[in-house]
């Protein structure tokens, strides 16, 4: 049998398929979540195939699994209508209440979502391919992450429950809502970048527009009651439909306050654009990133392999803090290939539910003809795939494939394959992969992989002002969440960890007075009066 028969063989009858990890019934979704009601949809519809295919008379086809309202402008107006009522200016209910009850919204949203783990697990591993551990931790760190904001706002809080007292002034400052935020999060994490956004920005204080991926739509589906039932009217709405169609009026409109968006650079800067007051408008964005690795000729080689393979691979490479470019020293760079072609073929490849599964079917229906054009590229220019089956596909399943040697004419250089190929470059003189992180016109992180101090320390300094993070020794990842994930260039704007995400949804606001008995005496009594949210000492515990 030939080795793309063999990869086909991994598609299964549907029947075949453990029972506990069936879908079950299709998921047609024919309602969505705005100014509080879960609104009827009767009109056109977009179908969702899943990545895993079943074989037929026709050979392998994607599963379809449900479909979903493709909304238009008019329901996104209708939805920036209702955050923006609900926001009315800072004066709603949701942007003046006590920290402590927007906590309490939240911590009852989570005890909902909690009761929809199972349904929302295997959405993501049903939509986006993601393996069934992959998808479990997704919505499991998801989880942690709201639990740990929580606690995050609780220290905030704390700190800010207090006077100052400079030159003859009293004063209260604390962090307070922007307003609209629209947010939108991407296919790959669908659940966990989304919420890593929209939760600050909700329990911040401000209002939100929230509009799926493309491809992880339906996970959220589950989810919409709880948004509806834990939040007051308007506070979290959906917009549904092709972003092309609803995403541009609301830009235009100027009346969102906050921009979100973890996704490509292009459509940030367009997007901004659309804004009649870019002044007004903040943006929280994690964007494009090629991060490098580089191996030097005093690194532990078995170690970097199998930390290039995990961050070259986990999730097919679908990782925006994925290794998408490796340089490696010439004297090392045989064995090295050797090493890591064998690593990749111990990899396990297969359907999302197999245990200890490591590379799954791709979600994005064109991913195999991009990656087929890469190689051709790479290999019009001079480079080869030097592992066994690289590139081999089946469908939506690619083998992975090692491209060496890469040079600069070739796509992989420079484009963000996202998914299951791992280009090398050989260098002579350290001075290359700084060159080329300096040409880059991407600055997320970088993995430096050297036993000598010396040689490492030389090239920290370069690259921390370079990247946004150096890992040495050890893949490039975004976690833990509460360490700062940001990027240069092209690749963020903004920065996201468990207190900066709620720091880059708020704005210092403050309360400030003459220091006399008149003002004494007024603070205090609305202080012990208990008359205002924000000017007051109450201790959250
Ligand atoms: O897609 C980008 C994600 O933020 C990556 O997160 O490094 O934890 O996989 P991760």
């Amino acid at each position: 049998m030939s080795f793309e028969d063999q990869l086909k063989s991994l598609f299964i009858e549907e029947s075949q398929i453990p029972q506990e990890f069936q879908l079950g019934e299709e998921v047609h979704q024919r309602e969505y979540l705005s100014n509080g009601e879960m609104k009827k949809w009767d009109g056109p519809v977009s179908e969702v195939y899943s990545p895993v295919c079943f074989p037929g008379p026709d050979g392998l086809k994607r599963k379809l699994i449900g479909s979903y309202p493709l909304g238009t402008e008019k329901e996104a107006m209708e939805a920036l209508d209702a955050a923006t009522a609900a926001y009315d200016n800072g004066r709603g209910e949701w942007p003046t209440l006590s920290v402590a009850d927007r906590i309490a919204c939240v911590e009852q949203f989570t005890f909902k979502m909690l009761e929809q783990r199972d349904k929302v697990i295997k959405l993501i591993m049903w939509e986006i391919g993601k393996s069934i551990a992959d998808s479990t931790k997704e919505f499991d760190r998801t989880v942690e992450y709201i639990n740990l904001t929580i606690d995050a706002l609780k220290d905030i809080d704390r700190q800010s429950s207090r006077f100052e007292i400079e030159q003859g002034i009293v004063a209260q400052s604390r962090r307070s809502p922007l307003g609209v935020v629209l947010c939108m999060g991407p296919f790959n994490y669908p659940l966990n970048e989304t919420f890593t956004t929209l939760i600050p920005a909700l329990i911040m204080g401000n209002t939100i527009l929230f509009k799926p991926p493309k491809h992880g739509t339906l996970v959220h589906y589950p989810l919409l009651e709880a948004f509806r039932d834990c939040f007051p009217k308007g506070v979290v709405n959906t917009v549904y439909g092709r972003g092309a169609n609803t995403v541009p009026g609301l830009m235009q409109s100027g009346k969102i306050n906050v921009l979100t968006l973890i996704g490509s650079s292009k459509v940030a800067n367009e997007l901004k654009k659309m804004h009649p007051k870019v002044n007004r408008l903040r943006a929280i964005l994690s964007l494009d990133a090629k991060n490098a690795a580089i191996v030097t000729k005093s690194a532990d080689l078995q170690m970097a392999v199998t930390e290039i393979v995990l961050g070259s691979l986990s999730f097919n490479g679908q990782r925006c803090t994925a290794l998408k470019i490796t340089f490696v020293h010439k004297d090392i760079v045989d064995e090295f290939l050797e090493l890591l072609s064998a690593e990749i073929s111990k990899l396990k490849l297969g359907m999302p539910w197999l245990k200890g599964v490591n590379i799954t079917p791709l979600a994005e229906p064109q991913k195999p003809e991009y990656l087929k054009e890469c190689i051709e590229d790479a290999q019009a220019h001079g480079g080869k795939v030097i592992n066994d089956h690289g590139g081999a596909t089946a469908a939506s399943l690619v083998f992975p494939a090692i491209v060496y040697p890469v040079n600069s004419q070739m796509k992989l250089y420079r484009e963000e394959q996202f998914g299951p190929i791992i280009p090398v470059v050989p260098y002579e003189s350290i001075e290359e992969p700084i060159q080329y992180q300096i040409d880059s016109v991407h600055g997320q992180q970088v993995s430096i992989f050297s036993n000598d101090a010396k040689e490492i320390s030389a090239l920290i300094d370069p690259f921390v002002n370079l990247v946004s993070r150096v890992n040495i020794n050890s893949q490039c990842q975004r976690g833990p969440d509460v360490f700062p994930f940001t990027g240069r260039k092209d690749s963020a704007e903004g920065t996201l960890s468990v207190v900066d995400a709620l720091r880059s949804f708020s704005i210092r606001s403050l309360v400030a007075t003459k220091l006399n008995e008149t003002n004494k005496q007024l603070l205090n009594e609305i202080v012990n009066n208990h008359d205002s949210n924000f000017l007051s000492t109450k201790y959250i515990f």
